[in-house]
């Protein structure tokens, strides 16, 4: 029999929540804490815990067959992936923010500046819909540092309690876009997983039902 193989983070704010929901629509996982992958007892599905930042790849090259990943990642890295299901955890946006001090009020603001960023597609995507023109510096994590050592004069993070943003006196300017954790399938996932799949989200439409 087809087993559906899904990622879901490996580490990281969306991962507890996750299996969480996996749990609650009555799919039990052995976990073993070092495994990077697990099988479900009663279920046809696998577990591969992955890297968020990895996962839109895995679900363009059909590696694995779904995955449980936040929007934001979606829109930065895969965004001809199907969205199944919203799942109303993980919520965030994905917001320019600024020094205390500065004047910008809004992104056009940030004309001629330096952003620092880990979504550089999603920033890029922004800029050229409001025809601005800025320099994007990338980096990976611990985006908020950089206007303070000078790397930038703005910055494009995830924003979720504000903790990060306030701590590094920055203010939120702009929310670029609102983003959850969602289910999504791979392009090529085959006929007997989408049947798979759909079992899941059936299970799944009743257990948000029953969270709202
Ligand atoms: C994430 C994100 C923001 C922060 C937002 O960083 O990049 O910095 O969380 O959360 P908050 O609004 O609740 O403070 P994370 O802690 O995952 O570290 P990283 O950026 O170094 O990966
Ligand atoms: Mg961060």
């Amino acid at each position: 029999m087809s087993k559906l193989k899904i990622a879901v983070q490996k580490s990281g704010r969306l991962h507890d929540d996750s299996m969480k929901i996996l749990k609650e629509i009555g799919i039990s996982i052995d976990n073993g804490k070092d495994q990077l992958k697990a099988s479900a007892r009663n279920f046809p599905l696998e577990v591969f815990y992955l890297r968020n930042g990895d996962i839109p790849q895995y679900l363009k090259d059909g590696v694995v067959d779904a995955a449980i990943i936040g929007e934001n990642v979606l829109i930065e890295k895969g965004n001809d992936i199907t969205i199944v299901e919203r799942l109303g955890f993980s919520k965030c946006k994905v917001s320019i923010a600024v020094p205390k001090s500065s004047d910008a009020k809004r992104l056009k603001d940030l004309e001629g500046k330096r952003i620092a960023t880990s979504y550089p597609n999603t920033v890029n995507q922004f800029l050229k819909k409001q025809g601005v023109k800025a320099n994007l510096h990338i980096i990976n994590g611990s985006v908020e540092i950089a206007p303070n050592i000078g790397l930038a004069d703005g910055i494009c993070d995830i924003v979720s309690s504000g903790s990060t943003l306030f701590k590094n006196g920055l203010k939120e300017i702009e929310v670029l876009l609102k983003s959850e954790a969602v289910l999504t399938t791979s392009p090529k996932i085959s006929a007997d997983n989408q049947a798979i799949i759909n079992k899941i989200q059936f299970r799944l439409k009743s257990v948000l039902k029953g969270r709202q």
